[in-house]
């Protein structure tokens, strides 16, 4: 199979964008992840899937825990930030602030949302791993605010809400 067709495939599927986090609030690391899902209502399970090479695939199973946050639409500039493509993913830019809720990662102030997780389960999956993550502390903004989202290699935002109307008979 031809990669670049598979991947442009896979872009027709439109995500929202998060970072993930790992680490301690002193030894602080984010990356940016599409590749985030729901899994189980009970127990609570939350999955990202993480490339072999990158450096937060090591700090997973370090730390035995990670975090989720939730880009907004204003936050382009994060997703691409913790992709590392204005430099070090390890400082955290100028406006943001840490916080630690029950595993003692650090999550990001300001996104949309934060899911502080737990390791549960790694499946290895070609040259990803699958992290499973036992969600132990959840917080979100109070109004909905609007997502950041990601589809066929661009960042776009929400259009507008679709009325479903059944095909005529
Ligand atoms: C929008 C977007 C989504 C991404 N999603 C993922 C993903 O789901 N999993 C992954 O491993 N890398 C993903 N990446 C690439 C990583 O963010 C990038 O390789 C990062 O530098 C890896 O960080 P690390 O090696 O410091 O952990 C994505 C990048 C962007 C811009």
């Amino acid at each position: 199979m031809e990669p670049r067709l598979f991947r442009q495939v896979l872009g027709r599927f439109a995500t929202g964008v998060t970072v993930v986090t790992t680490g301690t609030l002193e030894d602080f690391h984010g990356m940016t992840a599409n590749a985030f899902a729901s899994v189980s209502l009970d127990p609570p399970l939350v999955l990202v899937v993480v490339g072999r090479k990158a450096r937060t695939c090591q700090r997973i199973p370090q730390f035995r825990a990670f975090g989720v946050n939730i880009l907004k639409a204003d936050q382009a500039f994060l997703s691409d930030w913790f992709a590392g493509r204005f430099g070090s993913q390890d400082e955290l830019s100028p406006d943001l602030q840490l916080y630690t809720a029950a595993t003692g990662t650090p999550l990001l102030e300001g996104t949309a949302a934060q899911l502080d997780c737990r390791l549960y389960q790694s499946h290895p999956a070609g040259d990803h791993i699958i992290f499973v993550g036992e969600v132990r502390h959840l917080r979100m903004e109070e109004e909905v605010v609007e997502p950041l989202l990601f589809f066929a290699s661009r960042y776009h935002r929400l259009g507008e809400p679709l009325t479903v109307t059944p095909p005529r008979s």
